[in-house]
């Protein structure tokens, strides 16, 4: 018997409609991990592999940006060893591909509190952001230490200082006003969020940006999702029908 061989090209993907950013809640790195009978910090790993993975597939495919939710200022509350592991990641991380990342046009940035981070990841992140800076590829987009309601009220702070300070009138706020204030001011709206593992909720992540995405939520655990997973999620994304509150 013939096994069905994996293929992207399963998917007819339109060219003209490849969505601008598209989120990832990278999930099911333990529980992959776990079915190997691994650490959990294995599936971490593998994480970050498929992290390269799909971002030069991305950028193949000419998606502008992609943002991957790394760690949320939530996951503060896991142990202290798994914490400190993936405050390891970006450095395994870049060691081993920014270089492919940056012959790829890839530009890396951030959003989240880096200064929270210890002082060597914060270090190596900012390299990466540095050395990238004038790619015009992929912007490759790590939340770490990210958190949507923490963004919101970051950019509520900024903008309550304007007002103060009689820099602005409250007429002034408009939604495009309080977006230049978020993280994410200098990336395209989202158009698509994929969540792996199964799991479907938010987490917290980009609760703004997100209002208008379509959402895929597909079972497959993050170490697993690989170009063809990628092109079935823009396929389907292709194939939904987004009317951003109008009619058609
Ligand atoms: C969730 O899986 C995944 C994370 C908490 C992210 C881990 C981080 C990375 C893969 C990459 C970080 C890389 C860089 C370069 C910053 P989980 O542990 O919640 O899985 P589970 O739900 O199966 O337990």
């Amino acid at each position: 018997m013939f096994k069905r061989k994996k293929n992207k090209d399963n998917y007819q993907l339109d060219m003209n409609n490849i969505p601008a950013h598209i989120a990832f809640i990278m999930d099911g790195n333990g529980r992959w991990a776990k079915k190997r009978k691994m650490p959990r910090t294995y599936g971490h790993n593998e994480g970050t592999k498929t992290i390269r993975n799909i971002a030069l597939e991305a950028n193949k495919l000419g998606v502008k940006a992609m943002t991957v939710y790394a760690f949320s200022t939530e996951n503060f509350s896991r142990p202290d060893d798994e914490v400190q592991f993936i405050f390891r990641l970006p450095k395994t991380f870049f060691d081993l591909y920014l270089k492919e990342l940056m012959d790829n046009n890839v530009r890396i940035c951030y959003i989240g509190h880096l200064n929270r981070a210890p002082q060597a990841t914060q270090e190596i992140i900012q390299a990466a952001i540095d050395q990238t800076k004038n790619n015009t590829g992929l912007q490759l987009c790590f939340a770490f230490i990210y958190g949507g309601r923490d963004e919101i009220v970051e950019a509520t702070k900024k903008i309550a200082t304007s007002l103060k300070e009689g820099k602005i009138t409250e007429n002034d706020i408009t939604e495009d006003y309080f977006e230049q204030h978020l993280m994410t001011a200098s990336l395209p709206p989202v158009d698509l969020m994929v969540r792996t593992s199964g799991e479907q909720r938010l987490s917290n992540f980009l609760l703004w940006q997100l209002a208008y995405a379509e959402f895929i939520f597909t079972p497959v655990y993050w170490p697993d999702f690989n170009a063809e997973e990628l092109h079935k999620a823009i396929w389907m994304y292709q194939n939904r029908d987004r009317r951003f509150g109008g009619l058609k």
